[in-house]
């Protein structure tokens, strides 16, 4: 039988000392494809990413899973994962995910025709970034500023057209985006596709909880199945295709833009979560995918 680690983090693993109050969403999520994956004859086993004992050599190939702590280690992360790709096949390929690290790779899927959200890029989230924001996009009465490196909202702020900037521990720390704020984030919400070697298996609607305009569930947005219309399918799709290799799992985030559009908000390749209750389906399909690409 194939032998296959999906990469976790020790915190990931309920029960264990120190675990993160979102270490059910790893069992959920395994739980849904590692009986898929036994079925198709691949023994998926949990391995902690940092753990000193794990030998890549001892798997037929890795799976980067939920490694959801790696924003606070990323260059102990990224080492390990060149190790694991000099020795095993890893999914994603570790140029893909250094290439997803850094919201720039945006500008390379703008560049391509794909619509994504406007952006003004800064190399400092100060009073001159803002205001040339302001200034590239007249008609928004609100900008968002993030950081190129970041997830979960981290020290993304928004700002209104004319008020102060918020602290700077509230700001990103170094390289930004700026992007008008589109009210589609507290109307329609943002609608999330997952796919799996670039087959689509389900979407799901996130909308933020009244008075905030994120879409995470850590600060109490919903998370609602939905059927996606042909647009969103293509745009997501249109987005995959701008991305060469193997791609075993891929979450696309769009958000309707001022002139109606679905935009491509964030394309998440490296540790999406795979949102197994809104697609009860999804673990044949990554069963299949890993099968094709590493079986
Ligand atoms: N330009 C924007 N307009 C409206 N909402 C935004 C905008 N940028 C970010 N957001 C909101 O903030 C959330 C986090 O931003 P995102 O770009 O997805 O970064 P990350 O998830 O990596 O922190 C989004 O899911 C969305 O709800
Ligand atoms: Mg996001």
């Amino acid at each position: 039988m194939t032998r296959i680690a999906f990469l976790t983090a020790d915190c990931m693993i309920e029960g264990n000392p120190g675990a993160r109050s979102d270490a059910w969403e790893h069992t959920l999520e395994f739980g849904a494809i590692r009986p898929a994956c036994a079925a198709a004859g691949i023994d998926l086993v949990e391995a902690i990413w940092d753990a000193p004992d794990l030998d890549p050599s001892a798997f037929d190939a890795l799976v980067v899973g939920t490694c959801w702590d790696y924003t606070e280690k990323p260059n102990a992360f990224f080492a390990a994962l060149k190790r694991f790709a000099s020795v095993r096949p890893l999914l994603n390929p570790v140029g893909t995910l250094m290439w997803n690290l850094d919201k720039g790779y945006l500008a390379d899927l703008a560049g391509r025709g794909i619509p994504t959200v406007p952006t003004v890029w800064a190399d400092r989230a100060d009073a001159e970034a803002v205001a040339r924001g302001f200034a590239a996009f007249p008609e928004a009465d609100r900008i968002v500023v993030k950081p190129r490196v970041g997830a979960s909202a981290w020290r993304q702020a928004r700002i209104a057209r004319g008020e102060a900037l918020p602290p700077a521990n509230e700001l990103p720390p170094g390289a930004c985006l700026v992007q008008p704020f589109l009210t589609a984030a507290e109307t329609e919400g943002e609608v999330t596709l997952m796919f799996f070697d670039r087959v689509f298996s389900h979407a799901l609607v996130k909308r933020p909880k009244a008075g905030d305009y994120r879409t995470q569930s850590m600060y109490g947005a919903t998370e609602t199945a939905v059927e996606p219309d042909a647009e969103a399918v293509e745009t997501a799709a249109a987005a995959l295709d701008a991305v060469e290799g193997d791609l075993l799992y891929a979450r696309v985030d769009l958000m309707r833009r001022g002139d109606g559009k679905y935009a491509v908000m964030e394309l998440e390749l490296i540790e999406p979560y795979y949102y197994p209750v809104q697609g009860p389906d999804l673990g044949r399909l990554f069963a299949a995918g890993l099968k094709r690409l590493a079986g």
